[in-house]
């Protein structure tokens, strides 16, 4: 009983809380609707992706360790929604803010960045996870994860959704924990009640599944 009704104020409580505090995840207004609405152009945007080469490789691949995420051939739409949320806050990215300040890059830069980016081919050689959770991992993912992100992790643009095939394993484990733990406040809040209950074990097991996936012709 007491457990009954610490569910039942939880699940009163909770919707409050949540359009108190979260801001909304995928509002498309002010520049990402700029950036949304721009002709991007590709030959631009590769010019303007000099300064992104240091942490993103000059093939935007990233890193095997995962510090730095792959960004090829990610939907143009999720790159323009990543980097204005970054950019407003509702994602934390300390490192990557001076490069991606409203003083260096208009709406425009980054939807020509986004164009470029999207156009890109995706390298099989991402950083994968170490195997053993692929099994379970793939029962997780065909449960809980295909309808937005794809039997193959492809995503789907016109959604937002990203696509995680191809993605670095530690990078991949890393931001599962960030919206387990609700520190990436973009984030989809359906996704969020998906993820809420995953143990770590859980969430190694789903980004080891993910990351097996092969690239994604776009
Ligand atoms: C100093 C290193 C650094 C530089 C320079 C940098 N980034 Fe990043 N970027 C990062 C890191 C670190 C992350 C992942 C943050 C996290 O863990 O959530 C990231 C994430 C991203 C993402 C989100 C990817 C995803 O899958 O959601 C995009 C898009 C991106 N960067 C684009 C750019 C662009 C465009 C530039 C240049 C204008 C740039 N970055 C320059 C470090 C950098
Ligand atoms: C209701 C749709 C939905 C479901 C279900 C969902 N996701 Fe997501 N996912 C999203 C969206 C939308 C984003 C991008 C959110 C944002 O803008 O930050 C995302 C982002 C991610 C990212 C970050 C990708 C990147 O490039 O940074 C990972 C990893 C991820 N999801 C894993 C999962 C896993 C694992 C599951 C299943 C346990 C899952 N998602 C279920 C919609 C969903």
């Amino acid at each position: 009983m007491k457990h009954f009704l610490a569910t039942l104020t939880l699940a009163l409580t909770l919707p409050l809380a949540a359009t108190a505090q979260t801001p909304v995840w995928n509002e498309i207004k002010g520049e990402l609707k700029l950036a949304l609405e721009a002709k991007g152009d590709a030959q631009r945007g590769k010019s303007a992706f000099g300064p992104c080469e240091g942490c993103h490789r000059a093939d935007a691949s990233g890193r095997i360790s995962g510090a730095y995420p792959r960004i090829s051939g990610q939907h143009a739409n999720v790159l323009m929604k990543q980097i204005t949320d970054i950019r407003g806050g509702r994602r934390a990215n300390p490192k990557m803010e001076p490069f991606i300040d409203d003083h260096v890059l208009t709406p425009f830069d980054i939807a020509d960045i986004a164009v470029y980016l999207q156009a890109l081919p995706v390298s099989a050689t991402n950083g994968k996870g170490p195997g053993t959770g692929v099994e379970r991992g793939k029962q997780l993912y065909e449960k809980d994860c295909t309808t937005c992100h794809g039997a193959k992790g492809e995503g789907d643009a016109a959604k937002f959704y990203p696509m995680v095939a191809a993605q670095h394993y530690k990078y991949l484990l890393r931001e599962v924990k960030f919206i387990r733990d609700g520190d990436r406040r973009n984030s989809n809040p359906d996704m969020v009640n998906v993820i809420k209950p995953y143990s770590t074990a859980d969430l190694e097991a789903v980004a080891d599944y993910m990351a097996q996936f092969k690239p994604v012709a776009p």
